[in-house]
């Protein structure tokens, strides 16, 4: 599955690591984890609230598990690492243990896909098969499964046969199936990976009813399968899982708290059982965000790469029919937060526990050899604190530098001139000065024999500026976007977020001068958000695809059009759209280089940073 692939790369290219498993370098190894803060950090500006039912909500960690250590700002806010977050989780449960309260912890998935430490595994084993081991040494309640889990059979497998198993239950995937073989002959099934459901008592003794939900992907490898959360609805079982009334309903769901299908679980809950208490969790674009649907219901969206961690309090003692009072908070994921949050120490904070991931993922970073360097960028290069095009967009670097130097190494085609195609959503983390470069791994085809006159309205059209019936142009663009989304491409709704932050301007510039980068959310539930205050990181925005610049020949040369393999249903579409001599098919498209994309920068990085 090409298709699934190139998805899956795309979001991998968040690492800000780049792992070489198997290859001989000249190991350079200059880049320490770095443990503790190693900048003044601000604490939260208040204390978390607790109520009778609380909830520590992680998701989307993509395999962050050693926290943030660049010292470029804001990546100090997010430097807490798993084992950090361990003994934070211990703290908290005791508090807990003191108040006589509840307190959940859950998950609700992309694992992996987004650092060496996770994707960084040698030939023959499984991506995130040995993060998901310090995952299974927290406590978590309940975890549900995300969109990531499905590119390669070999993950969903794994979350099958390794990871579901050790939660007793605990493990759901309401809409997700995996088609194994079972029994004596070689009969296969479609099972759930995880269960659709559970029903379980909480520490006291409150019924809770769980599901955990995938919105509608289809990026999903084959022999794997995605409900839609529609049909879902309507599955006996689902009618069965939700008809005895719980104390509350605990839905996960990798599926984005607004703009998504939650309403329509709520609804059919809300059918059933008009007061009950629903908390959702959600997760999938990485933005925090949070909506209440009616009173006696919440939806939290905890951010991503363990930046965020959510938290959710609710009191459900109050009246049966009343508003019930909710609060919610997106934690800074560091030291500091954790410190502040528990009344500890640096000296009394860590726990054995935690303390014990944190030298388990330090000696997983030693085995995948992940301090490899190829070269030290000379600056930061930014997805959105530049604008693009300009020195400082790493979007600039990669189309105008890094791709026309990378692909034609050993490359036939090295004398056709040739205009390079990618999606901006590609690349998913910024490159950081002195540390390096990020991973992103697809491939790379083209279409020869396309005059450069041709070639050059491609990007536009892409991009939508280039057509006369707008409209049109505007619809096919919105259809584009939508199917980059369905196959797991988030980049539209996250910038969204980012734009809207940067743009907004809540505080007078006096109160400004005092804060720190960071995200400033605003979302539809009430108090405060964000534990720590920040000012918004600039946003610049860029266009959806972007590309190398045109070489200067003749508008009727024939040149190579290359583009990656995760947009090339857009470029044979646009192509056709802007001439109508040939009519271009997949079978048109070839191979452009064995060099995976994964490769690009280190190779430029090796060349020029060095
Ligand atoms: C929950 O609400 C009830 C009724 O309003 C109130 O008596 C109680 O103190 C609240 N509990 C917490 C933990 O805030
Ligand atoms: C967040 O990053 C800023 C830099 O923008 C830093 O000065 C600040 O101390 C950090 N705050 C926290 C809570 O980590
Ligand atoms: C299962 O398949 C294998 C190889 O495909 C074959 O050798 C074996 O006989 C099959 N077993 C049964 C019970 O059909
Ligand atoms: C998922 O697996 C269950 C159990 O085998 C099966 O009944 C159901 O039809 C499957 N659902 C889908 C959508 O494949
Ligand atoms: C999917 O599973 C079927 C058995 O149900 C198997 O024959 C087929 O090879 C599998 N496809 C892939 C691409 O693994
Ligand atoms: C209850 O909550 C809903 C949704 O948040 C809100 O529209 C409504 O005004 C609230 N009612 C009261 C009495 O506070
Ligand atoms: C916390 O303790 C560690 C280990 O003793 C030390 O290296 C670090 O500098 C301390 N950090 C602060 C902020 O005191
Ligand atoms: C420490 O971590 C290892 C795995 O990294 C685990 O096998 C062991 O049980 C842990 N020990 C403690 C005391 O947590
Ligand atoms: C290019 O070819 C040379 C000689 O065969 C080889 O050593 C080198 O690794 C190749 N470079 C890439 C990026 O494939
Ligand atoms: C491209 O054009 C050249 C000459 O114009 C021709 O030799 C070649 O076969 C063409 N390639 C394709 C794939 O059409
Ligand atoms: C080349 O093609 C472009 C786009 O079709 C057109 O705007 C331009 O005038 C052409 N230039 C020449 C010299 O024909
Ligand atoms: C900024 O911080 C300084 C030192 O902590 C403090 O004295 C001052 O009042 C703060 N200013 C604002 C506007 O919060
Ligand atoms: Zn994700
Ligand atoms: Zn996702």
């Amino acid at each position: 599955m090409q298709r699934a692939s190139a998805i899956l790369s795309a979001l991998a290219a968040a690492a800000a690591v780049l792992a070489c498993p198997g290859e001989e370098h000249d190991h350079v190894h200059a880049y320490q984890k770095r443990e503790y803060p190693q900048v003044p950090l601000t604490p939260p500006s208040r204390p978390l609230v607790w109520s009778d039912v609380n909830v520590i909500h992680t998701t989307d960690s993509h395999g962050w598990l050693l926290g943030h250590q660049h010292l470029s700002f804001p990546e100090p806010n997010y430097s807490g690492d798993f084992g950090d977050f361990a003994s934070f989780v211990t703290h908290m449960k005791a508090i807990a243990e003191e108040k006589d309260v509840d307190l959940l912890l859950i998950d609700t998935g992309d694992l992996h896909d987004g650092t060496g430490l996770s994707d960084g595994f040698p030939p023959g084993q499984v991506d995130g098969h040995e993060t998901n081991k310090f995952i299974m040494d927290l406590p978590y309640d309940v975890l549900a499964i995300g969109n990531h889990e499905l590119y390669d059979y070999a993950n969903t497998y794994d979350m099958y046969t390794n990871f579901a198993p050790y939660w007793n239950g605990r493990y759901l995937s309401s809409n997700v199936n995996i088609t194994v073989y079972t029994g004596n002959g070689n009969e296969t099934m479609s099972v759930p990976v995880g269960e659709r459901y559970v029903k379980f008592k909480t520490g006291k003794g409150r019924s809770v009813t769980s599901l955990g939900i995938l919105y509608d992907f289809t990026g999903n490898d084959v022999n794997t399968t995605v409900q839609t959360v529609a049909k879902m609805v309507k599955e006996d079982w689902f009618t069965e899982a939700i008809k005895e009334e719980p104390d509350f309903f605990l839905l996960l769901g990798h599926m984005p708290v607004r703009y998504d299908n939650w309403p329509t679980v709520y609804d059919a809950i809300r059918k059933v059982h008009k007061y009950t208490p629903i908390l959702i969790f959600g997760g999938h674009t990485h933005i925090r965000d949070c909506t209440q649907f009616d009173g006696r219901s919440i939806a939290l969206e905890s951010g991503r790469y363990m930046e965020t961690v959510g938290w959710l309090s609710a009191n459900l003692s109050g009246s049966d029919t009343e508003n019930i009072t909710f609060t919610r908070r997106y934690l800074d994921a560091n030291r500091v937060t954790y410190e502040y949050h528990t009344n500890t120490s640096n000296s009394t904070y860590d726990t054995t526990a935690g303390r014990n991931i944190t030298t388990g993922l330090q000696q997983l970073w030693d085995t995948y050899d992940l301090s490899y360097l190829y070269g030290t960028a000379p600056q930061d290069y930014t997805l959105s604190r530049n604008p693009y095009p300009s020195n400082g967009s790493v979007l600039s670097l990669l189309v105008t530098e890094a791709l026309p130097y990378a692909l034609m190494i050993n490359n036939t085609r090295v004398n056709i001139p040739n205009i390079i195609l990618v999606n901006s959503g590609e690349l998913r983390y910024d490159v950081f000065a002195g540390d390096s470069p990020l991973p992103f791994a697809d491939a790379f085809l083209y279409i020869p024999n396309i005059t450069l006159a041709v070639a050059e309205q491609v990007l536009p059209g892409l991009n939508d500026d280039g057509d006369d019936d707008r409209r049109r142009s505007l619809e096919r663009a919105a259809e584009r976007e939508a199917e980059r989304y369905a196959r797991g491409d988030v980049s539209v709704r996250f910038n969204a977020w980012l734009e809207e932050m940067s743009t907004r301007r809540v505080r007078s510039r006096a109160d400004d001068d005092n804060l720190t980068l960071g995200y400033v959310t605003s979302d539809q539930c009430p108090g405060v958000g964000d534990d720590t205050p920040h000012i918004a990181v600039p946003y610049y925005s860029s266009p959806d695809y972007i590309s190398s610049d045109a070489p200067s020949v003749s508008n009727d040369t024939l040149i190579d059009l290359v583009f990656i393999n995760f947009i090339e249903a857009d470029v044979l579409e646009i192509l056709n759209d802007v001439q109508s001599d040939t009519t271009y098919t997949e079978s048109d498209v070839l191979s452009y280089s064995p060099l995976l994309a994964s490769a690009v920068l280190g190779l430029y990085a090796q060349e020029y940073w060095n």
